[in-house]
Parts: structure tokens; C-alpha cells; sequence
């Protein structure tokens, strides 16, 4: 089949079955096309929870289809590539979260949403990179032990200097390779150009960006923009698709190596099979893991 044929057949299966699909932004282009809603790790949170159908497909990573379990218990959620974890989350265990809170007794625990259910059922609120300032900010407690991106953690911290913010080792390993270097580079390359970036990004990085937020922040700002070029620190998938969104405008990768194996697993014919039964995996999770994962990510909409 072609790539137009095998959309077009996948459009047709989903609705058959009653299957919304929810996509990441990383997600390639052709599979964008073929969803009901592409969004970040925070609108994907509050579709899975809005959503009506009685089955979701998640094209994104494990966290992602956990948290639309959590969120959405009596649905079946499917995740379209078994293999697609994401290491950051991997960092993380929730023995890891318990013996970090004797550690720091009286911290608020604030994870995250790239976590395991394991690890959200240990936390106290789930945070994303949309709505990490907004939440430490509204949150009573100073004392914020920020798990596990001490990235995202140290640019809540430039924020808020007023909360006392914890961090821990780890981080993205896709953000987290984009240099200074890569920096001075592209910004010689194309001095005209704004530089955005994801707060994955470390902290060398943040500090010279013209503009840092979520993916979805960053494909907003860059589409409202008077400006015509910019240089992208986040996946590469976000420098494509900002090519088809406004294609008067110039992109760049900020770096190469910015890119995320397991949020690459996903392809058209991985959510066919995942439609037709032959692949994919449905997330079956305790239910009381999924009774105490689901208050901290409450807490989050409800102040996000
Ligand atoms: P967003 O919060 O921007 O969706 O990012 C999720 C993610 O995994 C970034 O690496
Ligand atoms: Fe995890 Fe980084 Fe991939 Fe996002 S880009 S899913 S944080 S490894």
C-alpha cells in the first residue's frame, strides 16, 4: 500500500472499531495525520480523560498510555509499540521514590509525568513540562523534591527562586546531548533566528534560548511568530513538522543528535497492526496502583 492508501485504511479501521487515537508530537508526520488529536504530554493527559471512545490507541511512549489508563480505567488503552519506553522514566523507581522521601521528610513530591504508574502511585503531584512553573508556583509547600528531570527541575528553580527546589541526577539523554557548542553554532550559522527550546534542554542551553516550553508551546510559538527562522531545541520531529505547519518559514535543528529512539518506534504500519489486533499492548495496570497514581495527576489538572 502507498502511504495515502495505508491513512486512508487506518482512518476507516478506527472508526469501525470505536478507536480514538491520541498522538504525541514527536510522533512521525504521517502518523499525526492519522490521529484525533496530537497534542503534548499535558493535553494528552486532559484528552485521555475527556475522551469518550471505548477504546484509546496511544502512539507515543509507555508513560503516556499509563497515564490515559490512569486517567480512564474502564476504557481499554492500547500502546501502538510495546518496545517505546522512555529512560528517563526508567530512572525512577518507586523504591527509589520512598527511600528519597526519608531522605527529605516534609518535601512535596512532584514527578514528572514522565514516570511509571509505580512512580506517579508514590508522588504527591504530576507535573509536565506545560505546567511544571504554573504548579510549583500554586503549590502551598516550598520545599519541592523535583523527580526525575533535574533539568525541567532547575528551570522551575530560575522561575521560582522563592520555592526551595530538590533535584535529582538523570535527564532525557536525547535533551540532555544538545551542547553549548550546538549552541554558538547554529546561532553563527543563522544569526537571524530565534532559538526555542524544550526545558529538557540543560541549563547551558535554557539560559541562551529566545523561548522555552513544551512542544506544544514551541510549534505555538514559532506559528504566531513575526519572526521567519528558527533554530529548534527539541526532538527533530518538531523541526519537520513546523515545515509542514508554516512552510514560508525556516527551521533548524539546534542538534542532530536530538532525537528519541523509543518516540521513533511508532510508524503507520505499527498502528495497523496495532488496529487489526496482530500488534501492539494493551496496558493492564493494579488497580491500586492506578487508585493512588491517579490522585497526583488529578491534583495536576486541577491546578494545571
Ligand atoms: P512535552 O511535555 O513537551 O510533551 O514533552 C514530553 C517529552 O517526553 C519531552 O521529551
Ligand atoms: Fe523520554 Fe526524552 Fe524520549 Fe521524551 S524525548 S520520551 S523524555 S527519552
Amino acid at each position: 500500500m502507498t502511504v495515502n492508501e495505508l491513512q486512508k485504511e487506518i482512518i476507516r479501521l478506527k472508526k469501525e472499531k470505536g478507536v480514538c487515537i491520541l498522538a504525541h508530537a514527536y510522533q512521525r508526520q504521517d502518523v499525526l495525520e492519522v490521529a484525533d488529536f496530537v497534542g503534548d504530554s499535558f493535553a494528552l493527559s486532559r484528552m485521555a480523560a475527556k475522551e469518550k471512545a471505548g477504546v484509546v490507541l496511544m502512539c507515543g511512549v509507555r508513560f503516556m498510555a499509563e497515564t490515559a489508563k490512569i486517567l480512564s480505567p474502564d476504557k481499554r488503552v492500547l500502546l501502538s509499540s510495546p518496545d517505546a519506553g522512555c529512560p528517563m522514566a526508567d530512572q525512577v523507581s518507586d523504591e527509589d521514590v520512598r527511600a528519597l522521601r526519608k531522605k527529605y521528610p516534609g518535601y512535596t513530591v512532584m514527578s514528572y509525568i514522565n514516570t511509571t504508574a509505580r512512580v506517579k502511585a508514590e508522588s504527591d503531584v504530576c507535573v509536565t513540562s506545560a505546567s511544571a512553573v504554573k504548579i510549583a508556583q500554586k503549590t502551598e509547600n516550598n520545599d519541592i523534591l523535583f523527580i526525575p528531570d533535574p533539568n525541567l527541575g532547575t528551570w522551575v528553580k530560575r522561575q521560582l527562586p522563592e520555592k526551595n527546589i530538590v533535584v535529582i541526577n538523570g535527564g532525557c539523554p536525547a535533551h540532555k546531548s544538545i551542547t553549548e557548542a550546538d549552541v554558538r553554532r547554529e546561532k553563527e550559522r543563522h544569526p537571524e533566528a530565534l532559538l526555542l527550546v524544550h526545558p529538557e534542554c540543560t541549563p547551558e542551553v535554557t539560559e541562551k534560548a529566545d523561548f522555552v516550553g513544551s512542544t506544544t508551546e514551541i510549534t505555538e510559538y514559532a506559528e504566531k511568530s513575526g519572526a521567519s527562522e528558527f533554530i529548534i531545541g527539541t526532538e527533530n520531529s518538531i523541526t519537520e513538522h513546523l515545515g509542514f505547519s508554516c512552510p514560508d518559514k525556516d527551521f533548524y535543528p539546534l542538534s542532530p543528535s536530538c532525537t528519541c529512539r523509543d518516540m521513533q518506534l511508532t510508524d503507520l504500519p505499527t498502528v495497523y497492526r496495532c488496529l487489526t489486533g496482530r500488534g501492539g499492548e494493551e496496558i493492564i495496570l493494579p488497580g491500586d496502583v492506578i487508585e493512588r497514581a491517579r490522585r497526583p495527576i488529578d491534583e495536576m489538572l486541577r491546578l494545571g
